[in-house]
């Protein structure tokens, strides 16, 4: 198995850039159930979740490939032929394979779907999303592993969100795309991600106002009248993020170039807040890291808060900034399992339920530890910028889950970080 080899580096310095977001793309994928013919993606990431997204897709009747001359660009294609049954395995690899409900129901009025996977940060239930849809008319079926969804006929309802659920918002948005009548979602998720899933949808021919809003208000049109499109997937505020949190642990200034200044405002005002220099310049963010960070205390929220993605980046710019940060967790209680991997590299925190009270070091110590999570993975590279000696880290498929040579743009910003075999450790 291959890991991930970070030696002390910095200070970085240069330009990197941002692919297309994860928790976009996976969705916009998914769109392309709506409509027989050519759909395309560009500014797609080379992630495995992707090549997942599109194994699924597959069994379900579209065909996904990268294109030959440009793999940032992918091609999907419907034949016309939707099946409604989802193989367990792919399912269970990803979160984001709960989003072909909402687009099956719309199309075909039915699925079969096992309980969706993704990262382990406790339970995470779909009941928002299953509350929402009967509402719209559809039964259900489900046990602990699984669920069967029907509906003979979709019609608009007035919905209102517990909590803005990103995925709960998508299932309901999709699946409105089709309804008969108007359906409004109150309290829905603002992610930039759920905009641009949005925006694809628009394109297609949907109709849908109060976009980036937290009212959504879907307009049903008749099945069929959908047509494919070609589409940018929206940049990675949290690849975006973690680049910055190199340059804050390592020291150094750089531009991190795609990124949206105006999709990440919370992080960019925390990080100067701790004194870095952060900045929206043409075309991207920049960052200037001098002398040693100051803790703050940051709580993660839907968007436009700062976000659960950011997390383990924060925690681990604490544990060597100058002083005592808490960091409060509100989405995910379970979502502190990597303190343990940062806490061998010799970061001083503790926690408490929710909250995470990180002591910054002087200096962390290189060590083996291992990647819980896709987030986690990436701060635990990040914090091993900021350790003496070697750090390896294993558990990377995580990783590859979700970030787009994170390895290779490191290197470009003068970091010491290589993927090894194990039979070269
Ligand atoms: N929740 C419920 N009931 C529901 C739906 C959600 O209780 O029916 C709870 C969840 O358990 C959680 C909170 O609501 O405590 C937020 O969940 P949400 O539905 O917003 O998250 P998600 O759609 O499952 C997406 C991202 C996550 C990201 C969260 C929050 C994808 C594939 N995943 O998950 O991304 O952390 O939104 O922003 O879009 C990642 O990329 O590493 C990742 C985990």
């Amino acid at each position: 198995m291959d890991r991930i080899v970070v030696q002390q580096s910095g200070p970085l310095s240069g330009q990197v850039d941002v692919p297309g977001a994860k928790n976009s793309v996976l969705k916009l994928m998914v769109a392309s159930l709506y409509a027989p013919g050519r759909h395309e993606l560009t500014n797609v990431p080379d992630i495995s979740d992707v090549e997942t997204m599109g194994a699924l897709l597959g069994a379900l009747g579209v065909r996904v490939r990268r294109d030959d001359a440009d793999d940032t660009v992918l091609h999907l294609h419907n034949d016309g032929d939707v099946r409604t049954v989802a193989p367990p395995d792919l399912v269970t690899s990803i979160r984001a394979s709960i989003n072909v409900l909402g687009p099956l129901l719309a199309v075909c009025g039915r699925v079969r779907l096992d309980m969706p996977g993704g990262d382990d940060f406790g339970t995470r239930p779909i009941d928002m999303h299953i509350a929402g849809l009967k509402a719209m008319g559809v039964d259900f079926d489900i046990d602990d592993h699984s669920l069967a969804a029907r509906a003979d006929r979709l019609r608009g309802a007035d919905i209102v969100l517990d909590f803005p659920s990103v995925g709960a918002t998508e299932n309901l948005l999709t699946a409105a795309v089709h309804a008969e009548g108007l359906t409004t979602i109150t309290n829905a998720a603002r992610e930039p991600e759920v905009a641009d899933l949005c925006e694809l949808l628009v394109e297609m021919g949907a109709r849908i106002q109060g976009i980036g809003s937290s009212v959504l208000r879907i307009e049903g049109v008749e099945r069929g009248s959908l047509v494919p499109v070609s589409h940018a997937v929206v940049s990675d505020r949290i690849q975006a993020a973690t680049y910055l949190a190199a340059v804050a642990v390592a020291g150094g200034s750089a531009v991190v170039k795609g990124a949206r200044a105006e999709h990440m405002v919370v992080l960019l005002n925390r990080m100067n807040d701790m004194g870095l220099h952060l900045e929206a310049v043409p075309g991207g963010v920049s960052i200037v890291s001098e002398g040693r960070m100051r803790a703050v205390d940051v709580q993660t929220l839907p968007y436009p808060g700062l976000a659960t993605d950011y997390k383990p980046l924060l925690v681990t710019m604490l544990a060597v900034a100058e002083g005592m940060g808490i960091v409060t967790e509100n989405l995910y209680p379970g979502r502190f399992r990597y303190v343990e991997e940062l806490s061998k590299l010799g970061a001083d925190i503790r926690t408490d339920g929710h909250h995470a009270i990180v002591r910054g070091m002087e200096r962390l110590r290189g060590a083996a530890v291992v990647a819980p999570d896709i987030r986690a993975g990436a701060a635990l590279v990040i914090a091993g910028l900021a350790a003496e000696g070697r750090t390896v880290i294993s558990g990377i498929e995580h990783i590859d889950r979700g970030y787009d040579d994170l390895v290779g743009r490191l290197v470009a910003m003068g970091a010491s970080v290589a993927r090894a075999d194990s039979a070269d450790l």
